[in-house]
Parts: C-alpha cells; sequence; structure tokens
C-alpha cells in the first residue's frame, strides 16, 4: 500500500491563477495527477484547502471519482464543513492533524506547519498552506527567505524554531502533481541531514 499526498487543491478558486501563477487549467492537472499516480490500494491524504465554495460539486466531481482505496483528510482553513458531511461526501478520516510513525520518523501531518517544543513530540512535520510563498525558486534559497510570506509571521516563527524539521509540500512546485508520503519524508531525513539547522523548511519540488 502506497500513501499519496496531496494539498491545496483549490478547487473552484479561479483567483489562484492571480494569486499563485497557477495555469488556468490547474483544477484539471491536478485532478488528472491524482488519476494518473494512483495504484490499486493506494491511501490518498489531502492537507487541506479542497476547494472555495461549491462543495458538493467539487466533491461529487472530484473526490468521489478518485480510486483511492481511502481518503483521509487532514483540515485546512478553507475547509469549514462538518466532519459528518466530509464522511458522506468520500472522505474515510477527518481530522485537524494526523501523528504516526513513518519510515522510522514520528511525523505531524497538518494544514499550516506546527509548533515544534521538544524531541518528546516529532521528528517531521510535513504541511501545506504556505502554497508558493517562498518564491519561484525556493531551491536557490536555502536558508528560506521571509520575505514572501507577509501576514503569517508566527507561522514562519514556528518553523523556524522547529530547526529544520518542517516539510513544505506546495503543487505549485510539484507541477500540480501529488507526491509518496515515502518521499516526502526521505526528503525531510535528508535535507536535516544535509543542511542540520541551517535549512529551515525543506521545499518539495
Ligand atoms: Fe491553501
Ligand atoms: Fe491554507
Amino acid at each position: 500500500m502506497r500513501i499519496v499526498c496531496t494539498t491545496d487543491t483549490h478547487w473552484n478558486h479561479a483567483q489562484m491563477v492571480e494569486y499563485c501563477g497557477r495555469p488556468t487549467d490547474f483544477e484539471e492537472r491536478v485532478y488528472n495527477g491524482l488519476l494518473s499516480f494512483c495504484q490499486s490500494g493506494d491511501v490518498l491524504i489531502h492537507f487541506g484547502d479542497i476547494c472555495i465554495g461549491n462543495d458538493e460539486d467539487v466533491h461529487r466531481k472530484y473526490i468521489q471519482t478518485l480510486p483511492y482505496r481511502h481518503r483521509w483528510l487532514v483540515r485546512g482553513n478553507h475547509d469549514k464543513k462538518s466532519d459528518s458531511w466530509y464522511m458522506d461526501h468520500g472522505w474515510t478520516w477527518v481530522g485537524s492533524l494526523m501523528r504516526s510513525k513513518y519510515f522510522g520518523q514520528r511525523v505531524m501531518l497538518s494544514h499550516k506547519p506546527q509548533p515544534w517544543h521538544s524531541e518528546e513530540e516529532w521528528d517531521l512535520n510535513i504541511h501545506g498552506h504556505f502554497h508558493n510563498a517562498f518564491g519561484p525558486e525556493p531551491e536557490a534559497h536555502p536558508e528560506v527567505t521571509k520575505y514572501f510570506i507577509r501576514d503569517e509571521a508566527q507561522l514562519v516563527d514556528r518553523v523556524i524554531q522547529g530547526q529544520s524539521r518542517h516539510v513544505l509540500l506546495a503543487l505549485e512546485y510539484t507541477g500540480y502533481q501529488p507526491v509518496l508520503l515515502r518521499t516526502l519524508v526521505e526528503r525531510g531525513v535528508a535535507s536535516r541531514q544535509l543542511w542540520g539547522e541551517n535549512k529551515l523548511v525543506e521545499v518539495i519540488s
């Protein structure tokens, strides 16, 4: 069984073209990516921000037709329906945070980056929400500039205090394709080994 991850699909949100430079056909690209990536028995995790309004139609068109064995939703700030509504519309698990152990790492899955307090809690926090706020070439800036995130200083502070334990998944950087959870974890571990505490967040591209 593979665990396939996506985030911030923002279906029914045409302003994403303007806000994040997405192509005008991003809705289909995201959906087709999820469809073609799926293998028998795969589980899908969505790190939140499914759509902006029109929830019924979006779920009928995009969520319920995806052939994943299970679909797990880690709620984002735009996912405002009740848990039972999501369970009735294609999701088999809904929550705000998901903690588990994957590939030897204690992993926290969330929409927004989580605060890190001590080594008792988790090794990696894989999250979404920032989109391409780190600019067009995040890999060119291993220290990750704060420049592009204007209104969410407290979230940036969480990343800074996390000492290289945060991994950002943003569709703008992955060509609108999903990524295996195994890849996200391995990239987070490799980044920490390579950069120590000098790279604030590993951006998956
Ligand atoms: Fe988002
Ligand atoms: Fe968000």
